[in-house]
Parts: C-alpha cells; structure tokens; sequence
C-alpha cells in the first residue's frame, strides 16, 4: 500500500511539475500555452504586459519628446529606436532570466516602405499595380527589420485618403478602397509570410484604425466626420481585407471619430473588429493617443482616459504609461474586470507564441554586411521604383530621350539630392545608400551626351541667385531635366500643408527657364499628388517619380532613354488646384451631371489627372469587351473578357482596372468602383485577353450603414477603358 501511496505522489509532482511548465513546452497548443502562463501570472506582470515602452534614441521628432525609460523586465513591449540586434538580445535576455516567469518583449518599430533598403513610398508602390512585387518589397524589409531586433512594424498603413493637403497621404495607398486593400493585403503577407513564427517574419501592424484619412481639412490629430455610410463603404474595407488575411495587429487611431475618438471607440474596436470580424490578435493605442484623449475632451484626466480606451478595445498602452499608472486601481475599484484583463495579456501573448518568440527570443546576430542591402534587395528596390513612376504628360514623344539629346541640362533642387529621395518614415535609411537622379542620369547617358547639372534653386525661399548659371547651361543644351518636388519632411506625420503647390520659386524657376525655348522635361518628386495648374503648361513631358528610395535615380534614367518603358497608373488623384479638393474617381454622381451646373465658376472641375492615368512608349489598343451572358442570376458568375493590342514599335507593360458601377439601388453608389486590376508585359503587336470573373455577391453588393452587405437585383455596368458594358442581375 505504502509503495503504491509513493508511486502515485511520484506521478503527480510529476504532472504537476509538467503543468507547471506548459506554456514553455512548445509542443504545447498556443492556446494551452497562453492558459496556462496567464493562471500563472500575477497582477503586476499582467499590467505590464499591456503596457509599450520605447528603447533607443527615439529620431522620430513627431513623437512626443520621449526618452528611453528605465525597461522593466516584464515589459510587454519595447518601440525599439536601435538597428543593433545585439543590444535586443540584452535586454531580451534580462526579461527571458531575471524575470519571475520568463516573458519575451515584443519588439516593435515603424518599418513602413523598408528598412535600411529603402523602397518607394507606400503611395508610390500602389502606383505599380504589382501587389506581388510589393509582397517581396515587404518581405525583404522584414528580413532586414528581424535580422535588426525588430518582431513587429507598425505598418501597412492602410487609411484611404483624399485629402492630399493630408502629409500622411505618402504612407497609404491613394484613395480607392480596394486598391489599398489589395496592396494592404500583400504588404501583410510580405511581413508575415506563411507562417508568423517564419525566422524572416515580423507581426504585421493595420493602422491607423479608422478613417484617419479623413481629418477634417487634411490637418493631423483633428475631428473626421464620418458618416456611418462612409465608415463602412470607404474606409473599413481595407482594414477587413487585412483582417482577414491574418494581420496580426492593429493601431488605433488619433482622429475624432464622429465624437468618438478611435482610440476609444468601443464600435470600431469592439463591435466590427473584435465580435464582427473575429480578430484575435491585439490593438496598440497610437504613440499618446491615450492621454490625448483629454485633450479631445471625452476624458477628465488619465485615469478615465486609460478605463476607457480599455474598454473600447485598446490592449496596449504606447508609450504614455497610463496602463501601468491606473489599472491597479481601475481593477481595485471593479471599474476593470480582471476577465478583460486576462483576454487582453491573452491576445498579446497570442501574437508572441505565434511569433515564436518564447521559443526564439534572441535575434541571430549576423553582419551588417549580410543584414541589408542584399542584391535581391537592390533589384527590388530598382523594379518597384521603375514600376511606381508614373509618365503623367508627353507632348510629341519629347520621351524617351534620342540620340539628339548630346546636351542635357539636369537641373533643379533634386537633380543631385540623396535624403529627400527616401521619403518620410525612412528612419534606417541612410543617404549614402541612395542613388541620385544625376548619378543615375550619368551613368545612363554618360557616354553619349554630356550632363551639366546644377540646382538652380532650393526647395523653397526665394534665393533666385542660382538661377543664371541655370539658364546659361539650359541655353546650351538640346533638352532641360528639371527635377523639383517636396523635402520628405512635407509629408508623412504632421506634416499638412494649406496648398498642394511647389513654393513659388520653384514655379518661377521654371518659367524662367520656358523662356530658353528648349524642351523641357519635369520631374517631379514627391509624397502627395501636386498643383501643377500653372507647371503643366511649361512641360514638354512630366514623370512622377514619388519619392522612390534608394534606386531612383536608376529607374529614372532607365525611363529617359527608353530602357524601360513606364507603367505606372496614378493611385491617386491630382486635382487642378487645391481649391478643387476633395477630387476622386468614386465620387457621387451629381445631382446635375450635365453642363456646369454643380461645377466651380472660376476654374475647371475636372482634375488634371484622374486616379489610374499613366501614359507608356507604346500604344494599347482596346477591343469592345465580350460578356459571358447579359442577365445571370444572384448565384451565377459572369466573366468579362477584353482583347488589348499593343499597336507600338515597343514592349510595354499594361494594367487593366475593372471598375463596375450600379446606375440605380436602394442608396447612392459611386459613379464607379475598382473591383479588379490585371496587369500584362504585351510585346509589339502582340494581342492578349484580359479577363475579370465577377462574383456579384463579393463585386456588385453594397454595404449600408450598419455594416451590412445587399445585392440588388437590377441593372449594372462593368467599365473598362472608359467603356462600359451592360448586363442585369435576377433574382
Ligand atoms: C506615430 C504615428 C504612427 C507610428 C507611431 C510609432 O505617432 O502616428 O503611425 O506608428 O507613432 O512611431
């Protein structure tokens, strides 16, 4: 009996003891893991777990002055300013050994369009209709951002924006719906791959929750008035998109949400993302938009504004430490249930045991030399910086540049800039790294024409003093590069401006330089679309080259002597002037289409490019779309075929946008809406048929106010090329 009595004790220390280590087993279900370690957690360590700090020499001048702060050991969360992975793994190793149980940080930073091999601006690369190739752009960044000490980015940024007096319209991707979910989506599967615990893959960050785009007069932190309607119909969709593509966490937003700021939004954060869509992962606040939320009124001090962005829905507290200051009270005082307290170091846990970071805590320590800027990564970089630029004008073929052009002025304050080509939000990037547009030219043309480059003039000011140098090397020339556009500081986080126009000596210089009489091609590079009204009449030929990283100057030149043919469609629209915004595509029809009534009385309404213009070398030529039936049911499928011809003498690539509109349903509908993009190399001559499979259900329903989805039955429209082709749906 005695021998039994021992035997049994022997068995159940033995349980107890694996018990007692499930959540280190990584055999172990996740969700078993995270059970166990929260039963095993006590309340500080759970506090801090919802708690992000920063580590680092914090460069990002928005974020409110911040120094690293003492890192506890239990963090939850570190932003981490640093590019060494060998820093990372010390203090990862204090949490992992000092720490009662063990819990790895979580290492975040903002990884936007790469990270020390920088890419175009997330504008630009919806420009490139190639979400494939903006997958491998992400997935490069994330190798490059993990190999740093970095598990998690605060990207993609996916807010649909109109106002491009916005400066945070450089980081989305324009202003359609589907294009920034489409390129939302690749940007998350760049970052986390097959599988989260990949060792190249980073947690994926959707922000900024929602309808940040739509800051009342494109001005940062302001009141969005978001009706209902538009919440569902514009600005939600990418976010479900990316949700449902396994994104792993999401960022609440600063703006005012209709009265209820998104960080404490219990509808966006609880009710659509949590129970509609299921997202099981984890919301970060944005940097102090907790404590901002006294300055926005819905909170007396930080007490009351720490309880309620918890229980809207925000897990994580950045940075602003009102988390860790006022949960021990909340709970005491039974204004915070400890249920919610455990679901939110649940769903924080989640993401970390998906990561792998219990099992990997430590970062493989490797050279710079083999952390960044691999050759995969610089061709990368160079395609993705071709295929985003757009070719926006070119009056009698004044592009690609011929023989002719023995003498080519390259002038301008960007013809030899380095910084401003990274863009904002380009922290690792380093200047060096970058290719400028004069070195780029040189070594294209270098050898069968001479370059003379000067600046000209500067950004902004009114320093007119470079101008005749200019000039006298203008005169000289058979052709004159001017190369203008915004500093990257003029976009990215607060960074709004009033007018959408160049500052007036970069217009003047320009009209200076018309009065030589030679052709004159404009590059432009920038992070939001421009007031060209007065620049367009000047240009021979305009190329939008964004702010397109550290291979500009490259794909640039390859454009200008025709080694590549661009590509590039405008993922955003450019409206004539600023007075014209808001301007784009999928506006409302008026209630007066017809004449100018409705219209400014001053200027055109009709914007100077629409979203999806984009000019190439050759010519495409469009067959009248075939309908695989007229009249199809709800449940049926009904594909769409278009024949397009390359009538040039060059190769080109083509991208066909599928739009569908429905001329009369229960609520207004934009006069159209993206639906589909294709995108084909097509050699000279060469014929091929684009194809769209509409699934009316997922192509032609609407979305009401409450979040639900209708298919009418009725008339609708697909429209491609301008052409637009009629069919109906039966019930
Ligand atoms: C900033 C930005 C956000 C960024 C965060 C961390 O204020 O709004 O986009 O990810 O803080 O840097």
């Amino acid at each position: 009996m005695k021998r039994i009595s021992i035997l049994l004790s022997i068995i159940l220390a033995f349980q107890l003891s694996l018990k007692a280590q499930i959540y280190k087993d990584k055999k172990a279900p996740i969700e078993s893991r995270i059970k166990d370690l929260v039963s095993k957690m006590n309340l500080d360590e759970k506090i801090l777990q919802l708690n992000q700090y920063t580590a680092g020499l914090n460069t990002n001048v928005n974020n409110i002055g911040e120094a690293t702060k003492s890192i506890p050991d239990g963090i939850g969360s570190l932003i981490y300013f640093s590019a060494d992975p060998v820093w990372r793994n010390e203090i990862q190793k204090k949490a992992m050994e000092e720490s009662r149980l063990g819990i790895p940080i979580l290492f975040g930073f903002d990884v936007i369009h790469g990270f020390r091999t920088v890419y175009p601006i997330s504008l630009a690369q919806a420009c490139s209709w190639d979400p494939a190739l903006v997958t491998q752009a992400a997935a490069i960044a994330a190798k490059e951002a993990k190999l740093s000490g970095v598990d998690w980015t605060f990207s993609p940024m996916i807010d649909v924006a109109r106002d491009p007096r916005w400066g945070r319209v450089a980081e989305g991707y324009g202003e359609d719906p589907y294009t920034n979910a489409m390129f939302g989506v690749a940007t998350v599967k760049g970052y986390q791959g097959k599988n989260l615990s990949d060792p190249n893959s980073i947690a994926a960050c959707l922000k900024h929750f929602v309808a940040y785009g739509a800051s009342e007069g494109g001005r940062d932190y302001r009141y969005s008035d978001v009706s209902m309607q538009s919440l569902w119909e514009t600005y939600l969709p990418p976010y479900e998109a990316c949700v449902k593509a396994g994104a792993a966490t999401v960022m609440s937003s600063f703006n005012d949400i209709s009265g209820v700021p998104g960080s404490a939004n219990p509808y966006t954060l609880t009710e659509i993302l949590k129970k509609r869509w299921k997202h099981d992962g984890f919301v970060v606040s944005d940097w102090d938009a907790i404590a901002q939320l006294i300055n926005q009124g819905v909170a007396a001090d930080r007490k009351e504004a720490g309880y309620k962005a918890f229980m809207a829905g925000v897990e994580m507290d950045m940075k602003d430490n009102i988390y860790f200051e006022n949960f021990k009270a909340l709970i005491a005082e039974k204004k915070i249930p400890m249920s919610k307290i455990d679901d939110a170091v649940s769903r924080i846990l989640r993401v970390k045991f998906r990561l792998g970071l219990f099992d990997q805590p430590y970062t493989t320590v490797v050279d710079e030399s083999a952390r960044y800027l691999q050759s995969e990564s610089k061709t990368i970089a160079q395609k993705l910086a071709a295929e985003s630029m757009v070719l926006l004008k070119n009056e009698s073929k004044t592009l690609p540049l011929t023989a002719s052009a023995r003498q080519i002025a390259l002038i301008g304050p960007m013809a030899a800039d380095k910084s401003n080509l990274l863009g904002a939000w380009s922290f690792n990037g380093r200047e060096y790294d970058v290719e400028s547009l004069s070195e780029g030219i040189t070594k294209e043309f270098g050898t069968t024409a001479k370059i003379d480059v000067a600046k000209g003039c500067d950004f902004d000011g009114n320093d007119e003093s470079g101008f005749s140098e200019a000039i006298s090397l203008a005169k000289k020339s058979d052709v004159i590069l001017v190369c203008l556009g915004e500093k990257k500081g003029w976009s990215g986080e607060n960074a709004s401006r009033s007018t959408i126009a160049l500052p007036a000596i970069q217009e003047k210089f320009v009209q200076e330089l018309k009065k030589t009489g030679k052709p004159i091609v404009l590059i432009l590079s920038n992070g939001r679309p421009l007031e060209l009204v007065r620049l367009e009449p000047l240009a021979d030929a305009i190329i939008e080259i964004w702010q397109p990283g550290i291979a500009g100057g490259s794909a640039l030149a390859g454009i200008l002597s025709g080694r590549i043919n661009p590509s590039g469609k405008l993922s955003i629209t450019f409206p004539l002037t600023t007075g014209q915004i808001p301007t784009y595509y999928n506006m409302r029809q008026s209630a007066r289409p017809s004449g100018n009534q409705g219209d400014y009385q001053d200027i055109s309404t009709q914007p100077l490019y629409w979203f999806g213009h984009g000019l190439s070398y050759t010519t495409f030529d469009y067959g009248i779309p075939k309908l695989s039936a007229t009249k199809i049911k709800k449940t049926d499928k009904l594909s769409v075929e278009v024949e397009v011809s390359n009538t040039g003498n060059v190769a080109g690539t083509e991208t066909v946008l599928w739009y569908i509109s429905d001329p009369a349903c229960s609520i207004s509908r934009p006069m159209k809406e993206l639906k589909y993009f294709d995108k084909k190399e097509l050699a000279p001559g060469a014929k091929t048929i684009f194809k769209f499979e509409i699934d009316p259900n997922r192509d032609l329903s609407y979305v009401d106010s409450n979040g639900k989805r209708f298919l009418e039955s009725g008339d609708y429209f697909v429209i491609v090329n301008n052409q637009k082709m009629k069919f109906e749906i039966i019930d």
